[in-house]
């Protein structure tokens, strides 16, 4: 047993950061217990989470599982949670009461909670105290060692709890079963070191630790001669990948050596204000086969509230960067995260974020009340603000963000633009994708045009989508 400890979750050290490559084992003891029995990923959060369910998924079909999207069907049910504000948290403490009531029924299903949740101290120890039926709590940093920790379960029968409150290193070599058969998330990098201080990730994630540059182009390679179409680099802070490493190796020259492998489309999120460096722009700017999207996270529109967040740029730092990517970069969209209501926000701090947004004018927004997070600086300032205000300013903000989306959208009307076609949509029959600009389309079409990037006539937009034709 380990329990996550939160003054240690905060430590950073100069220590190395170890490529761990030979970790991930199956024992026979699991593959013959768990051989048939069905399992089910419930996966809460970001980008990282599902990604990491993907690698959840692989590991359970090593163990010779198979994948069931029932609750009432599944032996084994994973949580893989977020902690990034409490509503996340709510859902899944809702999750762990319908699972209860189904293991009243069916005794033997095995329960486990993982992902960022399983980090945060306050919760292990409820799961321990309260929750004594959840049979494994495993963190971040050993999803490799599930078969391990499994093991254990069901030769024990008892709780077992594998947390580890540590900086982390990088394991390699553990499979994933990806969701797409056309895009697909690659991880090159680990964990954040920017500490804002609204923020629980740097302690749920550990350090900042980037993937060797040579593991990731490999694995884009392979995703490339695998039929893949478009790979999102995925890191809580890309722009500052490559800084922990002994060579001098830089997101632009990431950005580039990806381009150079000729695959389709490449993404990456998300980007943090600070380290967008000219030589970033510049590469997204000269390779066609990096999309013209850009996350930027504003968080406040008001600088006072910035340096309360931590988060090292003004206002003006912000536009200044805004503008540049807009110019240098033909067509691209940019959207952002917007918190609303941080300890002590005034009416003159929110009306800030409003004038940033009427100047910028976002392609779109993801706003979010803020959460206090246990242990984080934030969460410890006493704020004055009531909900009720807080409510108020999000829908006020949100009806502005809809207003410029709807707008940028209209900017496409009657244009071609090119669309990878992933599937179909849940209504109509109709099929989806995502230009290069990360706006989704719902055409018509067939089977055939799934997996393939065509070209689609824009002929109707809304706030959130568009509809279009194919013209090729
Ligand atoms: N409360 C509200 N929103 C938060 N985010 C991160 N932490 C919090 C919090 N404590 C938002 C930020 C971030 C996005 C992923 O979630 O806007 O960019
Ligand atoms: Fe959290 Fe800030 Fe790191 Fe983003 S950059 S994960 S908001 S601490």
């Amino acid at each position: 047993m380990n329990l996550p400890n939160l003054k240690e979750a905060r430590i950073r050290t100069k220590d190395k950061v170890e490529v761990k490559r030979d970790e991930y084992k199956v024992s026979d003891i699991v593959k013959n217990y768990f051989k048939d029995k069905k399992y089910l990923v419930i996966t809460y959060g970001c980008q990282m989470n599902v990604h990491d369910s993907e690698n959840f998924k692989a590991i359970m079909e090593d163990m010779n599982m198979i994948e069931t999207d029932s609750m009432e069907d599944a032996d084994l049910i994973l949580l893989n949670t977020c902690a990034i504000r409490e509503n996340a948290h709510n859902k899944v403490m809702g999750m762990l009461g319908r699972i209860k009531h189904l293991k009243e029924e069916k005794k033997d299903i095995i329960t486990i909670l993982a992902g960022c949740m399983a980090q945060e101290e306050i919760i292990t120890n409820e799961i321990k105290s309260k929750y004594k039926w959840v049979d494994l709590v495993i963190g971040t940093h050993n999803i490799h060692k599930l078969p391990l920790y499994l093991e254990t379960v069901i030769k024990e029968h008892k709780q077992d709890i594998e947390v580890f409150s540590i900086e982390g290193d990088i394991i390699e070599g553990i499979p994933s079963k990806r969701d797409s058969k056309y895009k697909a998330w690659v991880n090159i990098m680990y964990g954040c070191d920017k500490f804002c201080t609204y923020c629980i990730v740097p302690y749920t994630r550990g350090k900042q630790r980037s993937r060797l540059p040579e593991d990731i182009i490999n694995e884009v390679k392979e995703l490339k001669e695998n039929g893949y179409k478009e790979v999102t680099l995925l890191g809580q802070n890309v722009n500052a990948y490559g800084k922990d490493l002994d060579i001098d190796y830089t997101m632009a020259n990431l950005l580039e050596d990806t381009a150079k492998t000729g695959i389709d489309r490449i993404r990456f999120v998300t980007s943090h204000p600070w380290d967008f460096t000219d030589d970033m722009i510049d590469i997204i700017a000269k390779y066609s086969n990096i999309m013209p999207y850009i996350h930027l996270p504003l968080q406040s529109g008001s600088t006072k509230i910035l340096k309360a967040m931590g988060r090292r740029y003004t206002k003006e730092e912000y536009i200044t960067l805004f503008n540049k990517i807009k110019e240098r970069i033909p067509n691209v969209s940019i959207t952002t995260d917007i918190i609303v209501g941080f300890p002590n926000e005034t009416d003159e701090d929110f009306q800030d974020t409003l004038d940033l947004v009427n100047m910028l004018k976002y392609d779109l927004a993801y706003t979010f009340i803020y959460s206090p997070r246990e242990g984080t600086p934030a969460s410890k300032i006493k704020d004055t603000i009531p909900l009720s205000i807080k409510k108020e300013r999000l829908a006020k903000l949100n009806k502005l963000i809809n207003k410029y989306a709807l707008e940028n959208n209209k900017k496409y009307k009657d244009k071609v633009v090119e669309v990878l076609i992933e599937g179909y949509a849940d209504k109509d029959n109709k099929l989806m994708g995502y230009t290069d600009t990360m706006k989704l389309v719902n055409v018509d079409g067939n089977e055939n045009n799934i997996g393939k990037i065509v070209k689609v006539k824009i002929t109707d937009v809304k706030t959130w989508s568009m509809d279009g034709k194919i013209v090729d």
